[in-house]
């Protein structure tokens, strides 16, 4: 019997059961007519959604019918800024974009500082909000459209979050809080609060365009629990219900249930690694391999336990015929581990070096992006 596992948005720990993970969450599967219905307006598929790693939704349907009415959506996500950037991160990111790109839609994003220095234990709130411009270089660098994309961090913009937050923060009872999040008497009061200011962008773009919007969040499935409160309250406040499209969480490079992890860095690739760290730490990564190259010849290697394949798949083999062959030399014994980490390692090398370039380019842009009080 495999461990149980835990799924909330600040903790996930044992192997994820991702069929179980939506019936406990009460979220629908991506299936192939949903990624039908979307290529007709895209025109093809992003990777992430065909390989099933864009896997879950709420309500996408609904998002495709008023869009195909005229009614078209606004994106919301975001980043609570603990630390510096590292690939998984990027990966909903990455993925938002291109929704931005293909729809033409604005982008809504929230950066959480106050929840940072609630739920970590940072001295001071500046020390969040220093991490939350440091972060905004990489969101920028992503490519986000400067004139449908709007950054906001919470401290800075929150004469304009308080008055929804505090609708919210009405309509949420403690009992409702303690059962979602798990809270109990430890918690200080700005983490039991905090919820409702995670929901407010769900309706700031229908206060700004005077008129409901529907909203679609892209993002790690470990966030909905926060929107499911939202959901249950949108109506009473006259707004739509946001609508979900989740992603499984990228595994770390020490095994598939390994997390990426800040305090460990070996675990990930972060948007500032050199890429004399980056090699070490593909180098080290956990493989499907076997014990000997003899053996590994004869008997191949298994992609499905592999973190290195993980990373191809994600995001470092855009082209289906190239990932199709990779697994099919790893699983024949034709790719020895060492070559393949060497081969992911160069392009991981190549994304690394254009995000940094970016990354520094950004430095002049952030008021392209950011807006505030
Ligand atoms: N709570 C998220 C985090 O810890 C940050 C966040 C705020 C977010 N709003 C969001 C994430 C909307 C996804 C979608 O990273």
């Amino acid at each position: 019997m495999p461990e149980d596992f835990v799924v909330t948005p600040w903790e996930v720990t044992g192997e994820v059961d991702y069929d179980e993970l939506m019936r406990r969450f009460g979220t629908q599967a991506v299936d192939d007519a949903l990624m039908a219905r979307i290529k007709k307006h895209t025109g093809d598929l992003h990777p992430l959604l065909e390989r099933g790693l864009f896997f879950s939704h709420r309500d996408m349907n609904w998002i495709l019918d008023e869009y195909e009415k005229g009614n078209k959506f606004a994106l919301y996500t975001g980043r609570g800024p603990s630390s510096g950037i590292h690939i998984g991160h990027m990966v909903p990111w990455i993925f938002t974009r291109w929704l931005q790109e293909k729809f033409r839609v604005p982008l809504w994003f929230q950066i959480t500082d106050d929840e940072k220095f609630w739920f970590r234990d940072f001295e001071k709130l500046e020390e969040s909000n220093k991490i939350a411009y440091d972060n905004i270089l990489d969101l920028i660098a992503i490519g986000f459209d400067p004139k449908l994309t709007k950054i906001f961090i919470d401290t800075e913009y929150i004469r304009h979050l308080y008055p929804l937050a505090a609708q919210i923060a009405k309509r949420v009872t403690f009992s409702t809080a303690k059962a979602v999040f798990g809270f109990d008497e430890s918690f200080n009061i700005g983490q039991i609060f905090y919820t409702a200011l995670q929901s407010v962008p769900c309706f700031l773009p229908s206060v700004d365009a005077g008129k409901n919007v529907p909203v679609l969040i892209p993002c790690g499935i470990d966030q909905d629990p926060h929107f499911r409160v939202t959901r249950d309250l949108a109506e009473r406040l006259g707004y739509y219900k946001p609508a979900g499209l989740y992603n499984k969480l990228m595994p770390g490079l020490l095994g598939l249930q390994s997390k990426m992890s800040t305090s460990r860095p070996e675990t990930a690739i972060f948007a500032t690694d050199t890429e004399k760290a980056m090699r070490k730490k593909i180098a080290n990564a956990f493989t499907g391999g076997r014990a000997s190259v003899e053996e590994q010849r004869r008997l191949g290697a298994n992609p499905d336990i592999c973190s290195v394949f993980a990373y191809y798949t994600y995001l470092f083999a855009p082209k289906d015929d190239y990932l199709a062959d990779v697994e099919r030399t790893c699983r024949s014994g034709e790719r020895l581990c060492g070559d393949c980490k060497k081969e992911l390692a160069d392009h991981v090398a190549k994304f690394l070096a254009t995000h940094q370039e970016r990354r520094e380019k950004a430095r002049d842009r952030i008021e392209e992006f950011v807006i505030r009080d």
